[in-house]
Parts: structure tokens; C-alpha cells; sequence
């Protein structure tokens, strides 16, 4: 066991029923602007960029080392819209070490979960407050905002997993979400 260069424990604090964390280090932010290539209706989204390019998603962080055997978390919250019609959702990604498992425990709102494994499977996995979703190790994963309100999550995953965005810009996910008149609809 190493004495020396050990990190010092520390806690934050979580508002869960806001879904806040009231002081991160880290704050990342995507507005439609980085969102190219990622919805179906690209005039729709050109659109979203031209009144503002306001935020789209956000991502809260504490500041934990990304090496093997520490746990990163963070708050994930999108923001409800359509892109046309199609619901607001995460770019999406494999983790780096593709075997690296998340756990998404949602906070609040309402989505899914758009998961889609490298043999070809694909879930969707409905997100609402208090539901844990478990992505496991190899699984590409995104968030989807069905509703009115943020679609805000709490996760937690290996130090070291990282962010592989590779395919998915080109490829996407099998399944897409719209809303039409009034209705989810699943393409
Ligand atoms: C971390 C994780 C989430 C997402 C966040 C933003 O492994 O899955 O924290 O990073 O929801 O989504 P992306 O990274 O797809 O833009
Ligand atoms: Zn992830």
C-alpha cells in the first residue's frame, strides 16, 4: 500500500432534487454549434445556431485524477427541444477502454438512455427520476430528452475509461426519438 503522494479525500455537495452540484471544477458545455452532423434535420439545427447557439447540454465535474482505480463522476443535464422534431440528445460515445462500465442514476426529467453495443444490438432504456441505468462494459451510450424540462443525470465510471466519439458522428445510433403531435416516436 503506497504512503506516499495519496490524494486526500474530499466531499461535495449534490442537490438531487435539482440536480445540481454546487461546486464543480469542471463545467463542459455544447451548444448546437457542436452538434454538426449529429440530427437528421441539419437546416433545423443550422437554425438553432443562428438564434443563439444557447446551450445544449452541460456537464459538472469534480476534479478526480483519470487513471485506473479512481471513480470520475459529474452531473450530465441536457436541455429539453427538438431539433425539427427530433428530441435533443448527447453526442454519444464508447469509453476509451471499451470494457469500462457507467452507471446514469437520472435526477430529473424524462428520455431514454440510446445504447448500442459493437455486435450490433441496440436499447433503448426509458430515464426518469430515480432510475439507474447501467451501461455495461463495451456499450456506445447516449442521453435523449423526451420532455419539458432538463434531463439531468448523476454518473459514475472508471478513471481511466475516457471518451471515444469515433464512429458515432458518421455512424449514429440505430435508433432515433421524435416527438409528433405530441407522440415519442422511435425510427
Ligand atoms: C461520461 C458520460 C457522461 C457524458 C455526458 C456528455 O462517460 O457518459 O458524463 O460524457 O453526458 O455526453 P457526451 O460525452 O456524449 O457528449
Ligand atoms: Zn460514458
Amino acid at each position: 500500500m503506497p504512503t506516499t503522494n495519496l490524494m486526500t479525500p474530499f466531499g461535495t455537495d449534490i442537490d438531487l432534487a435539482e440536480g445540481a452540484m454546487n461546486d464543480p471544477d469542471r463545467h463542459l458545455i455544447r451548444r448546437p454549434s457542436d452538434m454538426k452532423g449529429y440530427y437528421q434535420d441539419e437546416d433545423a439545427l443550422q437554425k438553432l445556431i443562428d438564434d443563439g447557439d444557447a446551450v445544449h447540454y452541460e456537464v459538472f465535474e469534480k476534479d478526480v485524477p483519470e487513471k485506473y482505480g479512481h471513480v470520475l463522476f459529474c452531473i450530465s443535464s441536457l436541455q429539453p427541444g427538438r431539433v425539427g422534431d427530433e428530441c435533443f440528445m448527447t453526442k454519444g460515445h464508447y469509453h476509451t477502454i471499451l470494457e469500462t462500465a457507467e452507471v446514469y442514476l437520472c435526477l430529473r426529467g424524462t428520455g431514454f438512455m440510446a445504447m448500442k453495443s459493437p455486435d450490433g444490438r441496440s436499447v433503448l432504456e426509458p430515464m426518469t427520476r430515480n432510475r439507474l441505468v447501467y451501461v455495461p462494459p463495451c456499450w456506445a451510450h447516449r442521453s435523449i430528452n423526451t420532455g419539458d424540462e432538463p434531463l439531468v443525470s448523476f454518473c459514475a465510471y472508471q478513471g481511466d475509461a475516457g471518451h471515444n466519439y469515433g464512429d458515432i458522428a458518421e455512424q449514429g445510433f440505430p435508433q432515433r426519438v421524435f416527438i409528433r403531435d405530441g407522440k415519442t416516436v422511435i425510427q
